[in-house]
């Protein structure tokens, strides 16, 4: 059987091979500790599960409308308003698979061969695949921790081509938990005015911010540029595989969207809709609950890597990962190997202390290494010990 070059082309999810491992080291029966974890470890809301059993018990149980129920989108609308300070109408809404479908239809409806797509590294893994897909170009900006992973606008704006149509951002984001400042936010959609830019916000972190409320790229968009928003049931709510997610922006793009879901899956899952509604609009206290243990444990995470000597952290604002930069140890010789890569560096630790990481290569961002802190304060203890001491084998 001859496959399509897409797939050929296409890279498997660093990040799902990583839990993948995990997983399959924990049916072995060995004690693995599992930082590559990309969901909260809290089950989903009980008054949530409930709302999907009334689904169940009263037969909605068919497909629905394409692009979402109506009493999905009423509140969807209300929490946007509620939550984000963003008035939208109901034909500005799609309601798809997840935030990793949304981002998928949007860019099969935007771009294709000869486009580019501006993406910041450390990116989310699927970006430059998903973008991939549609023929487009990825164009990997720079971004440093020392700037809070913002890119510097005086080198860059002036070096886009022509053909650059869309850029994605993610705040806070996947890997680094770095929150852009309205500062950068401001400068990208002044940018993205003035050169017809798309500008991509992936907000699935939104509701973990720790330090300041978070602002939605759009309540800042006094440029009036294009901007489509993308908002994921997954992890504030806990709700990682019932799959909803749901977009918001210019109704032309969503309608396209729209057309392509009603081919590609036809609807969301109607139960897991019934759901959402629940989730968006009923009792919010969990989050709140949720938020506040994510705080101390990614204070517990950032001071365990500040004891291991050669790594160093930036503070993530967001989201429930570390980033530290462990590029001190690259280039180590062990058992005759040399560590060269981030990817070697995660196997060394994999094998070492049985902690499963997500390495930097996969996040344009090689030397450094991904530790998920959504698993217990316990959890996080014993495997950063573990960490510490596979490290100190290696002579840096
Ligand atoms: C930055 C980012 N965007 C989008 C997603 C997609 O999430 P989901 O498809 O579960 O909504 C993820 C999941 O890890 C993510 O980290």
């Amino acid at each position: 059987m001859i496959l399509a070059s897409r797939i050929s082309k296409l890279n498997p999810s660093y990040t799902m091979q990583m839990a993948a491992t995990a997983s399959r080291m924990r049916e072995e029966g060995i004690d693995v500790i599992d930082f590559s974890v990309g969901e909260p470890d809290v089950p989903t809301a009980k008054h949530i599960c409930n709302a999907a059993i009334t689904a169940i018990d009263s037969g909605f149980t068919k497909y629905t409308t394409v692009s979402g129920i109506p009493e999905l989108k009423t509140a969807i609308k209300e929490k946007v308003k509620r939550d984000n300070n963003i008035e939208i109408e109901t034909d500005q809404i799609l309601v798809s698979n997840g935030g990793k479908q949304s981002l998928y239809l949007a860019c099969q409806s935007l771009f294709e061969k000869g486009d580019e797509v501006l993406l910041f590294s450390p990116f989310w893994v699927s970006y430059p695949e998903i973008v991939k897909l549609t023929d487009a170009h990825p164009v990997i900006i720079d971004t440093r921790p020392e700037n809070n992973f913002e890119p510097n606008f005086k080198v860059f704006s002036n070096k886009m081509s022509l053909k650059v149509k869309g850029v994605i951002i993610n705040s806070p984001s996947n890997p680094t938990g770095a929150v852009w400042s309205e500062k950068a936010v401001k400068n990208i959609l002044k940018l993205a005015k003035e050169k017809d830019w798309v500008v991509f916000s992936d907000e699935c972190y939104e509701q973990l911010v720790y330090e300041k409320p978070f602002k939605s790229i759009e309540s800042l968009n006094e440029y009036n540029a294009e901007v489509i928003t993308f908002m994921t049931l997954s992890k504030s709510y806990a709700m990682t595989g019932w799959r909803v997610g749901y977009t918001f922006g210019n109704p032309k793009l969503i309608k396209a969207m729209s057309k392509l879901q009603g081919q590609e899956t036809s609807c969301v899952n109607s139960i897991a809709q019934k759901a959402a509604v629940e989730a968006l609009a009923g009792d919010q206290s969990f989050m709140i609950e949720m938020k506040k243990v994510f705080k101390k444990r990614r204070d517990l995470m950032l001071s365990l890597l500040d004891d291991i000597p050669g790594v160093s952290c930036t503070t993530p604002h967001g989201a429930f990962y570390a980033f530290p930069d462990f590029s001190e140890y690259l280039g180590v010789r062990f058992n005759g190997e040399i560590l060269n890569t981030s990817t070697q560096l995660a196997q060394f630790i994999l094998e070492n202390s049985k902690v499963v990481t997500v390495p930097g290569d996969g996040f344009g961002a090689p030397g450094y290494i991904r530790f998920s802190y959504a698993v217990s304060s316990d959890f996080i203890e014993e495997g950063m010990k573990r960490v510490k001491q596979a490290l100190q084998k290696l002579k840096y």
